[in-house]
């Protein structure tokens, strides 16, 4: 297993590099959206070098995730589960009591992995994404 580790500014071309290889060109993050998150008051970085990333923030008791992705070579062995689990526990450990995140409805892999993990749908944003795809809200008490 790959090692999870926090990621600094110092990773900020590594993070846009695993999110450019796992989201299509008008989903992409570039190293500059990157550093702003990173610059943001609250965020929670984590990174397995070469393999995936995940992005919160934890802010006033709640959490949220920002963006998860594990590059093709890397899925189905467990580093999206990792990271996500590794960024729940880091948010509780900031004083989280709740973790929300917003993903694509017609996101089956992402949903399945987010319902494992213990997370509920609470709601559901129409046209949220630019292809007008819908969002399903989800949150997980911590
Ligand atoms: C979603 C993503 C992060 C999953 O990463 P991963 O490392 O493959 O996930 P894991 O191996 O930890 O899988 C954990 C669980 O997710 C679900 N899952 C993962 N891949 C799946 C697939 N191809 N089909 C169905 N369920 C899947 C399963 O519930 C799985 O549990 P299981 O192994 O016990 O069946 C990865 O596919 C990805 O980066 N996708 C593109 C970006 C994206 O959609 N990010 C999320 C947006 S919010």
């Amino acid at each position: 297993m790959t090692e999870i580790e926090p990621a600094s500014p110092a990773h900020t071309g590594a993070l846009a590099a695993i999110h450019a290889a796992c989201f299509p060109p008008t989903e992409r993050w570039d190293a500059a959206v990157i550093a702003t998150q990173l610059s943001l008051p609250g965020t929670l970085a984590l990174i397995a070098p070469g393999g995936g990333m995940i992005l919160a923030r934890a802010i006033a008791g709640e959490a949220e995730i920002l963006t998860l992705a594990v590059i093709p070579a890397r899925r189905q062995q467990g580093l999206g589960r990792a990271l996500l689990i590794a960024a729940m526990t880091e948010a509780a450990r900031r004083g989280a009591a709740v973790m929300f995140l917003e993903v694509a409805a017609a996101n089956a892999r992402a949903r399945a992995l987010y319902a494992a993990a213990g997370f509920r749908p609470v709601g559901r944003r129409p046209r949220y994404y630019a292809n007008g795809g819908d969002a399903v809200t989800m949150a997980k008490d911590l």
